[in-house]
Parts: structure tokens; C-alpha cells; sequence
């Protein structure tokens, strides 16, 4: 497996009129070429602030304090805008949950289709007009060659989401992000969407990052997953294990939460209490108030992350108890 994206020990922060507040604290994982990696967790814990990190697109805020990105052997977080700008859109996209937050009401589809490929491709009008007709194509939009004179409020939803992604695999992308990309989508429309990303996927040998908070999703998408919680990542595997095997007591509390993963939507915020805010102070695990299975250590000491196998890693003192099977060591 060939290597794409790196993050190493990740810190965001925001400057906020409580001073500065850590979003994203540390964290670290990859994402493979050809690979799909999950990231998982409720409402508030990360998962867009990591997204926004990668892409270079953090609110004017925000900073990536601590850390590396490494992309296709590239430093990331020495970049400057114009060099960021220049991979994104390109060599990297990303989608959003909401269409209108990427596609501009102004200009038509064809406009907003033609514009990356001329910028980054250096086509023709003509050449992109005819690859954004395929584009539209490939995702499933019928009579294409009417649709790039129309404008985005023309469309339903579900069309204009499928736009929003035939702009982000328009130059072909290494890596895709996609934050929520279906959740606003009607189940019908969205399993259309997550195939198609899926047969994308393979056919570029793309990769991608894939948040949601549907572990039903996750079920169907997922090479690996990446449980995050409050900043953090709690728990990171190959998709079965995490499945079959969870380790951290949050993972477990998600897992348990879903009846069957086909039934799955809101089920993350039905573990009791909820996530900490930024300017909380908190000694210990930081899940230590909503874990039943706590104890004095993971209220005064952080645990530092414990392998579970090569591949599985879980955050949580727990895990050093199991490690006398000595499949379990400090990573
Ligand atoms: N511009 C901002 N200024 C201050 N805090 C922010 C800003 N944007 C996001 N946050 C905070 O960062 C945390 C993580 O947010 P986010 O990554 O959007 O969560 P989610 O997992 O739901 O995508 C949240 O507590 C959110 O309130
Ligand atoms: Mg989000």
C-alpha cells in the first residue's frame, strides 16, 4: 500500500475571546492510496476542524499550532496559500454536506465545471466543456449537456449534491474528503452516492476520507475507521475490527447504541452526557465522565494510546490491562 496523506500529533487551535482553544489535540493517522478511512464521533468533537486542517481551509481563526501533514511526501503546514490552493481542487478536493456552501448561485454548473479544469488542467473551453459533460455523466446527472446551463437553484438537492462531487473529482484527485456528503440526502439518493464514490474510489485508486456519523455508512464504506472524541482519537482500526473487536468504552458505547447498522442515524448521541467544551479543563482520560467503566487513574492520568494489533490502536488505560497478552503495548 502506497502511502497519500500523514498526519502526525495535530494540534488546531481557534483564538476566541476565552483565549486559545485546542479543537483538534494531537491527533495522528494516514490514509492510503486506494484506502477509505471513516472518521467517526458526535456532533462538535473534530471531525470537520481535522478535514479543514488537511485542505487548508481552517475560518480565518483557526491555526494549526503543533504538527505535520504530509501529502504525496509534501510538507503541508509550511505551505503557502498559493501552493495550498494550488494542490486543492486538484491533486486534493473536498466535498461538503451542504452544496450551496461549495457551488456559487451566480455562475452556471457548466461555468463552475469548466473553471478548475482550465485553471488546473489547462484545457480548453471546449475540451472542458466536453469533460464536464462526462463528469455529470459518471455521476449519475441525466441529459448532462443541458444541465451546464443551469444555474445550481435549478436543481433538486440530491442533483446539486451530485454536481458538488463531479466538481470535486473533476481533475481526477488523489485524495477526496468528504464531510457528511449525504447526511442531508434521502436514503435512496445517498446509497446511489456512496456507490459511486465507492466505484471511484477504485478506479482512480483514490483516497479517501470519509466523515459521518452514521455507523451504517461506515459499514458500507469503510476500509478503516477513526473514532474521534473531543479532540482527540479515541480508537483507530481496520473496519472489522473496529466492528467486531472495539476496544475503547466510547467505540463500544456507539456500537451498542445502533440496533442493526441499517437503523443507525442519530445513534451517537445517545450515549449519556455529552462532549466537553473547548475551554473546559480536564485531568485525566477526556471521557472519563461519560465512561462506566472508570476508575481513579483515568480521572488524574491522560492514556496514551495502546495497540491493540499492528493495525488497531485504542486510547484508554483498559487496553494495559489486556496488555499481558502482550498483543497490547504503548504505541
Ligand atoms: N471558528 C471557530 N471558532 C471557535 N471554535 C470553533 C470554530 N469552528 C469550530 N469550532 C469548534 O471546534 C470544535 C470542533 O468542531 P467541528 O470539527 O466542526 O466538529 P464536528 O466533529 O461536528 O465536525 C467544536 O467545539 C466547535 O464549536
Ligand atoms: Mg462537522
Amino acid at each position: 500500500m502506497e502511502k497519500l496523506l500523514q498526519v502526525d500529533n495535530l494540534v488546531t487551535q481557534f483564538r476566541t475571546a476565552k483565549g486559545k482553544l485546542s479543537a483538534v489535540r494531537g491527533i495522528s493517522f494516514s490514509v492510503d492510496k486506494g484506502e477509505t478511512l471513516c472518521i467517526v464521533g458526535e456532533s462538535g468533537c473534530g471531525k470537520s476542524i481535522t478535514s479543514l486542517s488537511v485542505m487548508g481551509l481552517l475560518p480565518s481563526n483557526g491555526e494549526i499550532a503543533e504538527g505535520s501533514i504530509t501529502f504525496q511526501e509534501e510538507e503541508l503546514t509550511t505551505k503557502s496559500e498559493e501552493q495550498i490552493r494550488r494542490l486543492r481542487g486538484n491533486k486534493m478536493s473536498m466535498i461538503f454536506q451542504e452544496p450551496m456552501t461549495a457551488l456559487n448561485p451566480v455562475f452556471t454548473i457548466g461555468y463552475q465545471l469548466r473553471e478548475p479544469l482550465m485553471l488546473h488542467k489547462g484545457l480548453s473551453k471546449r475540451q472542458a466543456n466536453t469533460r464536464a459533460v462526462e463528469l455529470l455523466n459518471q455521476v449519475g446527472i441525466p441529459d448532462p449537456a443541458k444541465r451546464l446551463n443551469q444555474f445550481p437553484h435549478e436543481l433538486s438537492g440530491g442533483m446539486r449534491q451530485r454536481v458538488m462531487i463531479a466538481m470535486g473529482l473533476a481533475c481526477n484527485p488523489s485524495l477526496l474528503i468528504a464531510d457528511e456528503p449525504t447526511t442531508a440526502l434521502d436514503v435512496t439518493i445517498q446509497a446511489q452516492i456512496l456507490d459511486l464514490i465507492d466505484d471511484l474510489k477504485r478506479e482512480m485508486d483514490m483516497g479517501v476520507v470519509f466523515v459521518t456519523h452514521d455507523m451504517g455508512v461506515v459499514a458500507e464504506i469503510a476500509d478503516r475507521v477513526m473514532v474521534m472524541y473531543a479532540g482527540e482519537v479515541v480508537e483507530i482500526g481496520d473496519v472489522e475490527e473496529i466492528f467486531n473487536n472495539p476496544q475503547h468504552p466510547y467505540t463500544k458505547g456507539l456500537l451498542a447504541s445502533v440496533p442493526n447498522v441499517d437503523d443507525a442515524e442519530h445513534s451517537l448521541e445517545s450515549i449519556p452526557g455529552s462532549l466537553p467544551n473547548l475551554d473546559e479543563k480536564i485531568e485525566g482520560c477526556r471521557f472519563h465522565a461519560r465512561c462506566p467503566f472508570a476508575t481513579d487513574r483515568c480521572r488524574e492520568e491522560s492514556p496514551p494510546s495502546f495497540k491493540v494489533l499492528e493495525t488497531h490502536e485504542s486510547k484508554c488505560w483498559l487496553q494495559e490491562v489486556n496488555a499481558h497478552d502482550k498483543t497490547a503495548t504503548p504505541s
